[in-house]
């Protein structure tokens, strides 16, 4: 259950990742295509005609940080109601809390664009958060293995 924990948390970090890069793609790919005399208006968006390079980095952000992190966000916190450490089940809480907001803060980004503010560095917390949760569940093992041969050589 450790293990399930941990690829959990280091899939999480890894969709962050993703994140960063698609919308990256997304609006680089976008940028170049009014750059070159293109136009991107309302009618084009809710066409879901544009063919830019970069397009799809759109459609994998919405797909990865509406669906895929969220949902492994609650697989967390489950499997961490079954890993007997310390901490998990609150690291698991913080983790999709920050999930919560971020989804929240992505959906409203169009109405009010500061809180692309918030969205971006909230992005990071995520990722420490995911990461420290992988990591810590890994190091308590660590500690729990010392202990134990610890007290082997002691009697
Ligand atoms: C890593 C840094 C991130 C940056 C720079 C970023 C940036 C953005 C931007 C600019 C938008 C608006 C896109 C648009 O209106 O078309 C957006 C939307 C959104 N973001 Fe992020 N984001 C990041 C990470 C994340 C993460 C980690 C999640 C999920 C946990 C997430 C979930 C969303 C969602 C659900 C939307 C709304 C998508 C839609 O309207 O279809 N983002 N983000």
């Amino acid at each position: 259950m450790r293990r399930t924990y941990s690829a959990i948390a280091w899939i999480i970090a890894g969709g962050v990742v993703v994140q960063a890069a698609s919308i990256a793609f997304g609006l680089g790919g976008m940028s170049h295509f009014i750059q070159e005399g293109g136009v991107v208006d309302k009618a084009l968006i809710e066409s879901r005609q544009a063919t830019f390079t970069g397009v799809l980095g759109f459609p994998i952000h919405g797909m990865v940080g509406g669906m895929v992190i969220p949902l492994a966000a609650l697989a967390l916190l489950i499997v961490a109601f079954f890993v007997k450490v310390r901490g998990a089940r609150p690291w698991a809480a913080i983790v999709l809390a920050l999930v919560a907001l971020q989804i929240t803060l992505g959906y409203s980004i169009a109405d009010m664009p500061y809180l692309g503010l918030i969205h971006g560095a909230n992005a990071l917390a995520l990722l420490l958060a995911a990461v420290y949760a992988a990591l810590r569940i890994r190091r308590r093992k660590t500690i729990v293995a010392r202990e134990l041969s610890s007290d082997v050589i002691a009697t």
